[in-house]
């Protein structure tokens, strides 16, 4: 045969294929979600998510020393608070379980990035990301508790925020609330694309933030769209973000493709706790195998456009980039 092309003499070794690789990943954008729950000498398994853990402010060091162990240096923080009511109050208290969290790790642990979930559902006794007006979330009157909570994290001494809430205008309203108290130099990553999913099924057991009546639906995106996702990131980008995210990130690849095509700002991508637990229950029936399916789906993300990853694996693929599994 005489082919000008053949493909296949790239990938004739590994040390070949390792030099055309497209797609290259590192620990410095890897971000491991953690749970931090009022109490002390707690560090409780999540029943949903085999593998990850609930800490009390005390045992945080547990895990803080296992990634500083691994080379992850960035936490999204997630606070589950001992009382909650129809404001959330304990989102925006300053000895909240967050706000306490975040002053221990910034004494004890210094070299940590902390980056803080802005919502109130874990916080609300009605489980709803907002305000209550009937059964509907009001807006306009939630953004100003949402920027109660943001300051109050930033306060603490958190290093960005991440409002997770899918209010409108809310980054606008969030980059003026903390611009006019003096923290200019704290990013907003804007949870942009945030569709109403069934994959976080998981955290809300984990957070025990289910809704008490209806869904999210009014708030979070139809997974039937599209343009709505490029529109909220527009928006958002428009409004402020320094850096937009996707949520989840496997079902939502050609969000990420065609939101990282359009814009110049970083883009973070969450793969959520449905998509951890699909993995951990799979590879634990033996139906796959879970070290080379966690590293696929990983640079499938990377390769979809993200520059961030927000990941429950976060310590497991540090090692498989340390081992040279992925890279
Ligand atoms: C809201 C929030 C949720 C997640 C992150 N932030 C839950 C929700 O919107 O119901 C889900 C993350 C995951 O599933 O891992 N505070």
């Amino acid at each position: 045969m005489e082919l000008i092309y053949r493909p296949r003499r790239l990938r004739t070794s590994d040390t070949l294929r390792r030099m055309v690789r497209e797609t290259r990943v590192s620990k410095e954008s890897l971000i491991y979600p953690l749970f931090v729950v009022e109490g002390k000498d707690i560090m409780e398994e999540i029943t949903s998510m085999e593998g990850q853990y609930r800490y009390s402010v005390d045992q945080l060091p547990v895990i803080l020393d296992r990634l500083l162990h691994a080379g992850v240096g960035k936490i999204l923080l997630f606070g589950i608070p001992a009382h909650k009511d129809i404001y959330g109050s304990q989102a925006y208290d300053q000895d909240g379980i967050v706000q306490r969290a975040i002053r221990l790790i910034r004494e004890q642990y210094p070299g940590f990035y902390i980056v803080t979930d802005v919502c109130m559902c874990e916080y609300t006794s009605h489980g709803h990301c907002g305000i209550l007006d009937g059964e509907y979330v009001d807006n306009d009157r939630t953004l100003e508790y949402l920027n109660m909570i943001a300051l109050s994290h930033a306060a603490a001494g958190a290093h960005m925020v991440a409002p997770s809430d899918m209010m409108d205008g809310r980054i606008g309203s969030m980059r003026a609330a903390l611009d006019g108290a003096g923290f200019v130099n704290v990013p907003i990553m804007a949870y942009s694309a945030k569709y109403a999913s069934a994959f976080y099924g998981p955290f809300r057991e984990a957070a025990g933030s289910a809704p008490a009546f209806g869904d999210r639906k009014s708030y979070q995106m139809d997974y039937h769209n599209r343009k709505e996702a490029l529109k909220e990131v527009e928006l958002d980008v428009a409004e402020g973000a320094d850096l937009v995210m996707i949520k989840p990130a496997l079902s939502y690849l050609d969000i990420i493709r065609e939101v990282a095509d359009r814009h110049d700002l970083p883009v973070a991508a969450y793969s959520v706790s449905g998509e951890y637990s699909m993995i951990k229950a799979a590879s634990k029936a033996g139906f796959v195998d879970e070290e080379k399916v966690v590293c696929e789906s990983a640079v499938s993300i990377y390769r979809a456009g993200a520059d961030i990853l927000i990941t429950y694996y976060a310590i497991e693929l540090a090692r498989y980039m340390d081992e040279g599994k992925i890279g």
